[in-house]
């Protein structure tokens, strides 16, 4: 395949840092940018609004056909009952198979004719574009990972707890990591970054030091 773009990829548990550093790094290079699990949020969100039951693997297969960008326009997909129900989702072969081809499509042809995109998920560096021309695993401690997504989240639902959102990350970490298909795992090339005790400035310019030191050997 010819190298049209430059890639970054972006893989790493829930909420530890990959999607505002993606958009941060989209930014600064001019880059397309694609969150991968609004992808799978997307496929959830319409099976719940359906009334379909989110473990129907035939039904999630369609709407993952079906699936595109526009679907998602102003929907709600950052809510937990969508987060745990893509999650569900991923871990179907014929769902992840179904929206494969758009993904790699995003990366080696960038929307908006760009030079780079940058993808985010659990399986970029893995899966989805194994050539990519850096990859991150990005980590922090749940703990962390759990404080802020709660910080994100509680406007909208205030009852909320910091312990609830805690148990959600755990249970669908454990899921993403152990499924069959793709699981989230470190691309033996993904450089590990650990935001734990970074601010998002730090984290990125660690990211810019890697992503400039690759860009010079090109
Ligand atoms: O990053 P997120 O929380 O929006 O992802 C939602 C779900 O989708 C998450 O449980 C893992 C799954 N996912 C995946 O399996 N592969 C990806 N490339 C991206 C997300």
């Amino acid at each position: 395949m010819d190298r049209k773009s430059f890639v970054v990829a972006l893989d790493g548990p829930a909420a530890s840092g990959k999607g505002t550093l993606g958009r941060l790094i989209a930014d600064h290079y001019g880059f397309a940018y694609l969150d991968t699990g609004s992808l799978y949020r997307g496929v959830a969100r319409r099976l719940l609004d359906a009334g379909a039951d989110p473990g129907d693997e035939a039904a999630a297969a369609r709407a993952a056909k079906e699936f595109s960008l526009d679907q998602i326009d102003g929907r709600d997909i950052r809510t937990r009952e969508v987060g745990a129900a893509a999650s569900k989702v991923a871990a179907m072969p014929s769902v992840r198979a179904a929206l494969l081809d758009f993904q790699r499509r995003f990366a080696a042809n960038p929307p908006g004719g760009a030079r780079g995109a940058v993808l985010d998920g659990r399986d970029i560096g893995t899966v989805v574009c194994p050539e990519a021309d850096v990859k991150f695993f990005v980590v922090a401690s749940p703990e962390v990972r759990a404080r802020r997504r709660w910080l994100e989240l509680r406007a909208a639902r205030p009852s909320l707890t910091e312990r609830e959102v805690f148990e959600d990350l755990a249970e669908r970490d454990a899921r993403d990591a152990a499924r069959a298909d793709a699981p989230m795992t470190r691309a033996e090339d993904a450089e590990l970054l650990d935001t734990t005790h970074l601010t998002i400035e730090a984290a990125f310019a660690a990211a810019r030091r890697v992503i400039d030191g690759v860009f010079q050997r090109c």
